[in-house]
């Protein structure tokens, strides 16, 4: 499995965090920035993971920001990404199963970090159900479809 990772400043500390744990569990990983905590725009590392999971070079991709909104808002603008802002496990093992979630977004100033690194444990470890929610993802992917036709 290989993982994209991303984050502004607000999520910097907890990006960094998390490769170590990805490190600790064997976890394959890219860190596409950003590099320290001065001030950055979210956007941009946003798409940047969304575009390394959209290339399929990558599995699945997790950025990190204050909240974990602008970043997550950002990355679902790439077509095809599934990017979901989760602050509890119950959620976490949801966005895979039902909602194949492609990307994980946390907010740094929003849980800890011992949570953020069980939910990352979850979602990495929860397999899509497909059936009935198939159905339901592959709408999304027809919401994207009618408004890249306009
Ligand atoms: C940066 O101050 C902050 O706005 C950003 O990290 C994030 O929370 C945006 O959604």
């Amino acid at each position: 499995m290989k993982i994209a990772i991303g984050s502004d400043h607000g999520g910097y500390k907890l990006k960094e965090a998390i490769k170590k744990h990805l490190e600790k569990k064997g976890i394959e990983y890219k860190d596409f920035g950003t590099g320290s905590t001065e001030s950055v725009d979210y956007p941009e590392f946003g798409m940047k993971v969304a575009e390394a999971v959209k290339s399929e070079e990558f599995d699945k991709g997790i950025v990190c920001c204050g909240t974990g909104i602008g970043i997550s808002i950002s990355a679902n603008k790439v077509p095809g990404i599934r990017c979901a802002v989760v602050s509890d496990t119950f959620s976490a093992e949801m966005s895979r199963a039902h909602n194949n979630a492609n990307v994980l977004a946390l907010g740094e100033r929003v849980i800890g970090v011992g949570l953020a690194l069980k939910i990352v444990d979850v979602w990495l470890e929860t397999e899509f159900e497909g059936g009935r929610h198939e159905r339901r993802v592959n709408k999304i992917g027809d919401i994207e479809t009618k408004y890249s036709m306009r």
